[in-house]
């Protein structure tokens, strides 16, 4: 009898290591014979890997999920399972199981590497299974992985964050640091820029931790260092960098590499020393200006970006104001605005004066109109100038067009020519808005 072949759909919410983790499920599922659906309907499986970082994430899930079971109805074969950092929640594990009988499966984020077989238990005894771990179990093994791109990769470094800035539930669903063998990360990256790789982005919550783990000493300046050697490869990024335990040493060794782009993601959060305090993120306003200006000095061609917290509780206006004058000191070349999201379990989230909603709505407006004002002008004086792009593919708005980034990943647009996706081009930049830069391949 031939088997039809059995496809599968995966849907994956939250940052760059929920991404690279969906990759990961990809090839685990390829391993047991599941295609890639094209479409959501024609999928045997569907797998919803959620992230719980901000209560809006969370209710984006329970709508998805909503929305699935009427596919459920329609083909009772079909197989839904739930993971990622929202079902390390026991809370969200019971409404989910009670309320939604259509999910089949729930696993968490420290036994990714078990799901192919839960999937072959619930073929076989068409039962529902919860299998969340409260605890990591050391690294998750290497998997097979699916990549998006030919010419892109991400590559896992440190799993888990020990920090526990007092908003942030990742150090609860992430469990803590463990870094990878530098051995293991290099023989990836070369094995990936084999295959074609022009850009490596090295995922973790805080990858300057890196090897703090290690007996022998190891940093992640080292690491840096030892992936630049890879003759083909043309650009490494990281991400996350925490702006505390960003070192002078590592901007020199940035600056001396020539794969390691000209790109700064520094977090500030807050440019309040109070709110800062409250958040446990241990630097100053002072410090964190110190290490832009160092980077300025050293590195002047990168561009520099952050991510920013409007709300925290007990922020004042006062506070508020000086979030704003250090974002018109800085000058970032753009930065992500998020509203304060109280997360169970977390300090934060128990402390008083927690501000109204409509205050922070008024405070992140006023932050993103000063930003997007700022970036505009910085993206003005890219007029004229030719930047050096890796092409990625048809832009979303509008197929006539091709997207890429710059080594300082800005956004940059260019009209669609044959033979340019996966090449790095030089562009002469013609118009700009907030966000993007436009311009010819010269
Ligand atoms: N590890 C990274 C951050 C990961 S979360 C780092 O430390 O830089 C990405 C961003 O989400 C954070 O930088 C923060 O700005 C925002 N964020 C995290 N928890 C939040 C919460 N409870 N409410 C609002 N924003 C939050
Ligand atoms: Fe969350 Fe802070 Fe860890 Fe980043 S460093 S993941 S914000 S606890
Ligand atoms: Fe979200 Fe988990 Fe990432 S909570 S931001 S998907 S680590």
């Amino acid at each position: 009898m031939k088997d039809k072949m059995k496809k599968y759909f995966i849907i994956t919410y939250g940052c760059q290591m929920n991404e690279h983790d969906s990759e990961k499920l990809a090839g685990m599922l390829e391993a047991i014979d599941y295609h890639k659906a094209e479409e959501v309907e024609e999928a045997d499986i569907i797998l919803i890997n959620t992230c719980t970082i901000r209560e809006n994430a969370e209710l984006r899930v329970f709508g998805k999920v909503g929305e699935l079971k009427r596919l459920k109805e329609n083909n009772p074969d079909l197989i839904i399972g739930v993971g990622g950092c929202m079902m390390q929640s026991e809370k969200a594990v019971r409404h989910l199981y009670e309320k939604h009988p259509q999910v089949d499966l729930i696993f968490g984020t420290h036994n990714i590497h078990h799901v192919p077989d839960l999937i072959k238990r619930i073929e076989k005894e068409r039962s529902r299974i919860v299998e969340v771990w409260d605890e990591e179990e050391g690294l998750i093994p290497d998997l097979p992985s699916v990549r998006e791109s030919d010419f892109k990769a991400w590559v896992s470094i440190i799993q888990g964050c020990n920090n526990f800035c007092t908003y942030c539930v990742v150090p609860y669903v992430r469990g803590r640091e463990r870094s990878r063998p530098f051995k293991d990360i290099i023989n990836e990256v070369e094995k990936l820029v084999a295959e074609g790789v022009k850009e490596i982005t090295l995922l973790g919550q805080n990858v300057n931790s890196y090897g703090k783990d290690f007996k022998e000493n190891i940093d992640f300046a080292d690491l840096l260092q030892e992936l630049d050697k890879i003759p083909a490869l043309y650009r490494l990024r990281y991400m996350t960098s925490h702006p505390r335990d960003f070192s002078f040493k590592l901007i020199q060794v940035i600056k001396d590499t020539k794969a390691v782009c000209e790109h700064f993601h520094l977090p500030i959060q807050s440019g309040s020393n109070r709110i800062l305090k409250k958040m446990n993120r241990g630097y100053s306003r002072e410090k964190y200006l110190e290490l832009v200006n160092k980077i300025r000095q050293e590195v002047p061609e990168a561009a520099i970006t952050t991510d920013i917290i409007v709300g925290f509780p007990g922020e004042t206006e006062e506070d508020f104001q000086e979030t704003i004058d250090l974002v018109k000191e800085v000058r970032f070349d753009s930065a992500f605005t998020f509203i304060y999201s109280p997360r169970t379990g977390t300090p934060a989230s128990k402390m008083e004066e927690q501000i109204p909603e409509d205050i922070k709505k008024e405070r992140l407006s006023r932050l993103m109109a000063l930003q997007n004002q700022i970036s505009l002008e910085k993206n003005q004086a890219e007029l004229g100038k030719v930047v050096e792009v890796l092409i990625e593919g048809e832009s979303k708005n509008n197929p006539e067009t091709l997207m890429g980034r710059d080594r300082r990943n800005k956004l940059v647009i260019i009209p669609k020519k044959d033979g340019l996706i996966g090449e790095i081009v030089n562009v002469r930049i013609n118009k700009v808005q907030s966000f993007t830069l436009y311009g010819e391949v010269v």
